[in-house]
């Protein structure tokens, strides 16, 4: 199996990757576990600036890429909204990119079109990792996922190899689901749930893929069915922002709803609940009931706590220095308690 060259190349993908890559993505992040806990410094990054460019809102993906830069010891330079920028008075992807590669050593970028942070990257002088392209992919958000799916399933004696997992909700336009999807692909005997309203089903070119590879996968609308033979629930919001309008994302909102009832009558014991989170916990909406927050099975804090030491592998693996990082370690200065 070939590896990825992760010097100097762009991240917009989660094709990009074999299970080779993937291991040394997550034995980085082990690595770097002390410094993302602030046990220790580093200022292996220092004068180097990340262009942080989120034309599209977002919360843990764009702070937990800052931090991780700065973690790192580098600078960071943002924009959020297409219209704070030159976007908004008809300046091209190209020239943006090619201004933004003059000014930074790497860029993150969120869009809301599929293919654009593939086409900003074209023109792009400097490495390019996608922040998520419209309803295409979210490549750190599936590696993210899968560094936790690895971590719990450890905690109960499991393996990727072998999961049961159930993804419910908004399959058609989840970016996060389709990464996730093809990910799980290079894995061994896993099988999915999937679980959505017909209309929101997952592309068929995704489930087509899955002929390649050894996921075996059925498909319904009833959660209950869904969630009752696995080891993992994933739940998705409904997409709202890729509807043609309000109306029609309001008609599947509350279909697919997790709570600790459901989930005490259906699951298996220690069934562990995710979610990449936004949760939209608007009462006509709550796909996760806020009843499982202290459910020891609920995962979705440790996921965003692992973001960030996933961010942190990345930029150490593209900029090269993830064997240098002791060079330039020492002690904290202030009182932490993580
Ligand atoms: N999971 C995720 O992409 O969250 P944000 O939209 O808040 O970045």
């Amino acid at each position: 199996m070939r590896s990825m060259e992760f010097l100097g190349s762009h991240i917009l993908s989660i094709d990009q990757f074999e299970r080779p890559d993937i291991e040394k993505i997550f034995s980085t992040s082990d690595h770097l576990l002390p410094y993302a806990k602030r046990e220790r410094i580093t200022r292996i990054l220092q004068g180097a600036i990340l262009s942080n460019m989120f034309f599209e809102p977002s919360t843990r993906t764009r702070i937990s890429f800052g931090s991780a830069f700065n973690i790192l010891g580098g600078e960071v330079r943002e924009t959020t909204g297409i219209e704070a920028t030159s976007l908004s008075k008809g300046e091209s992807l190209y020239d943006t990119s090619r201004v933004l590669s003059g000014y930074s050593d790497i860029i993150v970028m969120r869009h809301h079109e599929a293919g654009s942070v593939s086409e900003f990257a074209d023109a792009s002088r400097v490495p390019v990792i996608n922040g998520g392209d419209g309803d295409n992919e979210h490549p750190s958000q599936a590696l993210l996922d899968l560094y936790t799916i690895e971590k719990e399933l450890k905690s109960k004696n499991k393996t990727i190899d072998g999961l049961r997992i159930a993804l419910i909700g908004d399959l058609k336009y989840g970016r996060a689901v389709h990464s996730l999807c093809k990910v799980l692909s290079l894995f061994n005997n896993v099988t999915i749930n999937l679980v959505s309203p017909e209309k929101l089903e997952l592309p068929f070119s995704i489930k087509e893929s899955f002929s390649n590879s050894s996921v075996s996968f059925f498909e319904t609308d009833d959660i209950k069915e869904g969630i009752s033979d696995v080891d993992i629930i994933y739940m998705t919001r409904i997409q709202e922002e890729r509807f043609s309008s309000r109306n029609e994302s309001d008609k599947y909102k509350g279909l697919m709803s997790l709570n600790q009832e459901i989930y005490t009558k259906n699951c298996e014991p220690n069934t562990i609940i995710m979610h990449p989170l936004p949760r939209d916990s608007r009462p006509d909406a709550n796909e996760l009931d806020s009843d499982l927050n202290q459910n020891p099975n609920l995962a979705i804090y440790r996921q965003t706590d692992n973001g960030l030491l996933i961010r942190m592998a990345l930029f150490s693996l593209v900029l090269g220095v993830d064997k240098k990082i002791e060079d330039s370690t020492s002690e904290i200065a202030w009182y932490s308690d993580k």
